[in-house]
């Protein structure tokens, strides 16, 4: 692609951080992973943060951890990326997918509540796109009918409602550091909490089961092997002492994109900012008026011919044929004409002026004639 959909950022202070814990014996469990959990930990003002191999795993922990099994249910997105429900599965608990709202593409919590059953046992809420999600009608109605709240932050390190930081208003929070993610591990996750008994538990079940009062052959219970490396811990907390620096990039790109698009009609842009909160800019999604003509996969396939890298953000889950059990189960309007329509252009920190404008003179050549205003 000539110009890519995605890209990470990396200094001379990532790699010399990398080379450092080259130099050294300690390749995992060591000083520098209890650094980067320390440093999100403060971020997100919790005392708890359990670094683990990826966002998957971390969710995963999270449902295993909070005792959510076989026959319960998790009301989850659909519109997201499908780790959020395939960590409710690994449990064979049963995903219950709910709609967005059409703005922030957020879950809507009518749609949330409506979903309830008295087999309802928990809710993983997604900040999509970085975008904070309605905490607190979330938290509201999951106290009401007494839900766990696990967070999908994967997408939202930085992302604030009301003074809070994405990650740290539930039961647990999850990120994810893929290298397409505000900062990066090459992969790796981080599981937030402030309840100290989860934690241990979170921090036993990534390491095979066991405690800090287990010798290296005693396993206390059922666990995996979700660690993550020194070396990628050293990647991601030179990432995050550069987390501000990072945002501000990301929110002129988006600055950026917004300027050069709002004259086109038939796109619905992304909101600049959420009054009471802060977005933390994941990836830059447009989408085709719902009164425009357009075919958003020949948008798709033009910008791609063009060199220009871009993607379906997001592919609905309950329409993926490993969900094909919900697929009519689901009543999911404004998640499928949303998800038909929606369309993500290269976004990344150093996304350049000309690149920006060779991007959207592209795609205005897709739009309707006359349109631009
Ligand atoms: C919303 C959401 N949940 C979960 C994940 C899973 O993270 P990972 O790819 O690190 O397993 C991602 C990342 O792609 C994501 O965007």
């Amino acid at each position: 692609m000539k110009i890519p959909l995605s890209s990470p950022d990396i200094t001379e202070a990532e790699i010399d951080a990398v080379v450092a814990v080259l130099r050294t014996s300690r390749l995992s469990l060591g000083p520098v992973t209890e650094r980067f959990e320390a440093a999100v930990a403060e971020f997100v003002s919790l005392p708890h943060a359990i670094a683990v191999s990826s966002g998957t795993a971390g969710l995963h922990l999270c449902v295993r951890a909070l005792g959510i099994g076989e026959g319960d249910e998790v009301i989850v997105p659909s519109f997201t990326f499908i780790a959020a429900a395939n960590a409710i599965r690994y449990e064979r608990a049963v995903p219950v997918f709910a709609d967005i709202d059409a703005t922030t593409l957020n879950i809507d919590p009518r749609s949330m509540e409506a979903a309830i059953t008295p087999r309802t046992r928990a809710i993983v809420v997604v900040h999509t796109f970085g975008i904070p999600a309605d905490m607190p009608a979330i938290l509201e109605i999951a106290e009401r009918h007494r839900l766990l709240v696990i967070e999908d932050a994967c997408e939202a390190i930085g992302a604030e409602h009301t003074g809070h930081k994405a990650g740290s208003m539930g039961h647990a929070g999850v990120f994810a550091f893929y290298p397409n993610k505000q900062i990066t591990t090459g992969e790796g996750g981080m599981v937030v909490t402030r309840d100290e008994a989860l934690a241990r538990r979170i921090r036993a079940m990534r390491n095979q089961g066991r405690y800090e009062t287990d010798d290296w052959f005693q396993h206390t219970e059922l666990g995996y092997n979700y660690r993550i490396s020194e070396i990628n811990c050293a990647l991601g907390l030179a990432q995050m002492m550069r987390l501000e620096e990072i945002l501000q990039k990301r929110a002129a790109v988006a600055t950026a994109y917004h300027q050069r698009l709002t004259r086109y009609q038939d796109l619905i842009l992304p909101p600049l900012a959420f009054p009471g909160g802060r977005i933390s800019w994941f990836v830059y999604v447009v989408r085709l008026g719902d009164g425009s003509p357009l075919q958003r996969d020949h948008v798709l396939r033009g910008l791609t011919a063009a060199g220009i890298g871009c993607g379906r953000y997001f592919a609905p889950i309950h329409l993926q044929p490993s969900y094909a059990a919900w697929r009519n189960a689901a009543h999911l309007p404004v998640t499928e004409t949303v998800a038909a329509r929606s369309l993500a252009l290269p976004f990344f920190n150093n996304l350049e002026t000309a690149a920006m404008d060779e991007v959207c003179a592209t795609l205005g050549h897709f739009l309707l004639p006359g349109q631009a205003g």
